[in-house]
């Protein structure tokens, strides 16, 4: 999967997607992703980007000129499965777009900044309006490394026991069962005696069961759902 991202602040998903799991799948080659300076395609040789806005009001936007010129020279490499910005009142990030994401060639990530981006760039490139929760960050820049996270970790071959993402919390709906390592009895706290039963069938059903009762506890809404 490609993943190009552009922001004007690429230092600040530096360190994000190049450690741990990010890091793997790029070096298996199963991800790239591409961080582009936004100012490249700045309207004056000050790398201007952004500008007041009409109608008054504090806070900048971010102009059209660039944002249009930069996504259409990066289109002419490849084309775009979708064209994702990050933006607090876009659609609330979860496992399950995550999961859909995974299943893409080509993903451009647009990382917003100052009061948000022309609305006519939303309207004529934009595909999708990630969010990843109901407060307002600086910037799309943190958002984005967390979407291509969630996203990178599920692509095929980039976690070691394939298996392991599909236990994860959500992707079943349910959250996931407590885990334990050793010691088995610390300041006598002991692990449950399941799970040194050797027995993997009531191992299961008993993780299973504690999902269950976790999710019921913990997050009411998702069992409604
Ligand atoms: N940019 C600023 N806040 C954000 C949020 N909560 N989600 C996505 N992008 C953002």
């Amino acid at each position: 999967m490609h993943i190009d991202i552009l922001t004007v602040l690429p230092e600040l998903l530096e360190s994000p997607l190049s450690h741990s799991i990010m890091k793997r799948a790029q070096e298996k080659k199963l991800l790239n992703v591409q961080v582009h300076q936004l100012r490249q395609w700045a309207v004056n040789e000050y790398g201007q980007v952004d500008d007041y806005q009409y109608g008054g009001g504090a806070g900048m936007v971010m102009m059209c000129e660039p944002l249009a010129n930069a996504i259409e020279a990066l289109s002419k490499n490849r084309t775009y499965d979708e064209i994702i910005y990050m933006t607090p009142d876009g659609e609330k990030l979860s496992q399950k777009t995550a999961n859909q994401f995974s299943l893409k060639n080509n993903l451009l990530i647009i990382c917003g900044h100052y009061k948000g981006i022309d609305e006519r760039i939303r309207d004529h490139f934009i595909t999708k309006e990630i969010s990843i929760g109901d407060y307002v960050l600086s910037g799309g820049e943190l958002p984005a490394a967390i979407l291509v996270d969630s996203i990178g970790r599920l692509i095929p071959g980039v976690l070691n026991d394939e298996t392991s993402a599909l236990f994860d919390s959500f992707q079943d709906g349910l959250l996931s069962p407590p885990v334990y390592t050793r010691p088995a009895d610390f300041r006598g706290w002991k692990v449950p005696d399941i799970l040194l039963s050797g027995d993997p069938k009531k191992i299961e059903e008993w993780r299973h069961e504690q999902s269950i009762s976790k999710t019921q506890n913990k997050r009411p809404d998702m069992m409604e759902e």
